[in-house]
């Protein structure tokens, strides 16, 4: 249950003032963060020639990302991150309607969802950053008062953990996720289809033309979206004689991860160029990964870089979209007295697989 004190906060909330935060560890790693949209803006991992890269999107200034709210660069999203159909559901007999904001769907929370908004951001120490927001009943259509609280820090062994927490005061349903975009060149002057990555995962979600799940549970075998071995991303990018690939123009699918809801690797990659690897770790049920198909070159990044076609790929760790319509589906729902945690940790290094 929320406390008394955290409503009577939530009702004389004032906006924080944006601000940009960078943390790091003894090996020169480091991570900037901008509270809007609780947001990293920018991480700097070592690469295999002795220099440092930085491998997520990022702008120069934080006025960027306002005009950018479509490509949710770095934020966390949600109430719900991903799609919910006709941004409906029922839960406990009573039906809610959310923002639609993705053709006739509900995508990432809403057009007021949580990347949006200006959350509160405290250092807790050289390697730690929090961020902690509360989301008033009926935000973008969503139930409950809900505070949610994300930790990032960065470790010794060069990994970097996202950590969730959430409570309510009235059921609802979450599902939250970073929507950092990676390109492990450390520029997006290349593409991402030349890094290798392998998924964990025998399975995914095959969905309609909106990229809405439709309820099945297909085997990835024999099929471009099967990265049980390494494969290069644009190796099978554009076979659309696979319908799934055809709908999405390229990777946006759900896998679902062989070992759900255990804390465990759930995909790599790695680009030849920079000898740079990433290895996502998480507690979730599903993994999104999304190969940048609708980007068209007109955003420019850091630096002047161009966000173009495919230049960039999310990894997000997450519950399966539309899971509020699909009971056979891992439960999205919060309860008051429950508390909502999640763990994702991006792990770096130079080892190839
Ligand atoms: C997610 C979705 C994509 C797209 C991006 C944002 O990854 O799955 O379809 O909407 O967000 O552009």
């Amino acid at each position: 249950m929320l406390s008394l004190v955290a409503v009577i906060a939530l009702s004389c909330q004032r906006t924080p003032k944006v601000e940009m935060i960078t943390i790091s560890n003894h090996n020169g790693m480091s991570a900037t963060f901008t509270n809007y949209g609780a947001r990293i803006t920018s991480l700097i991992v070592p690469a295999s020639d002795g220099t440092f890269k930085d491998v997520v999107w990022g702008y120069d200034t934080v006025e960027e990302y306002y005009d950018s709210n479509d490509l949710y660069c770095g934020p966390i999203v949600g109430r719900y991150g991903n799609r919910i159909g006709k941004g409906r559901f029922v839960l406990d007999g009573k039906e809610y309607f959310l923002t639609i904001n993705d053709g006739e769907n509900h995508l990432h929370g809403g057009s007021g969802g949580l990347s949006t908004k200006v959350w509160n951001m405290e250092k807790l120490s050289d390697r730690e950053v929090k961020m902690s927001i509360l989301s008033p009943d009926g935000e973008e259509g969503y139930p409950g008062n809900v505070e949610i609280t994300v930790y990032y820090t960065l470790n010794y062994d060069n990994s970097f953990d996202i950590k969730y927490e959430a409570v309510t005061d009235a059921p609802t349903i979450i599902n939250l996720t970073s929507h950092a975009y990676f390109n492990l060149h450390g520029t997006s002057k290349y593409s991402t289809n030349s890094h290798i990555l392998r998924i964990n995962a025998s399975h995914f979600t095959p969905t309609d033309e909106g990229l809405i799940p439709t309820g099945e549970i297909a085997s990835v075998g024999g099929t471009p979206l099967d990265f049980r071995v390494p494969t290069a991303i644009g190796e099978r990018i554009d076979e659309v004689s696979f319908e799934p690939i055809a709908f999405a123009g390229g990777y946006d699918h759900n896998w679902v991860l062989d070992k759900e809801r255990e804390f465990s690797l759930a995909a790599e990659v790695f680009e030849p160029s920079t000898g740079i690897v990433m290895q996502v770790w998480s507690d979730q049920p599903g993994l999104q990964f999304y190969s940048g198909n609708f980007m068209d070159g007109k955003d420019i990044g850091r630096g002047g870089d161009i966000h173009g076609y495919r230049t960039g790929i999310a990894l997000e760790t997450q519950n399966y979209p539309d899971a509020p319509n699909h009971p056979d589906f891992p439960s999205p729902v919060l309860r008051p007295g429950e508390v909502y945690k999640q763990l994702t940790r991006y792990s770096f290094s130079l080892n190839a697989f």
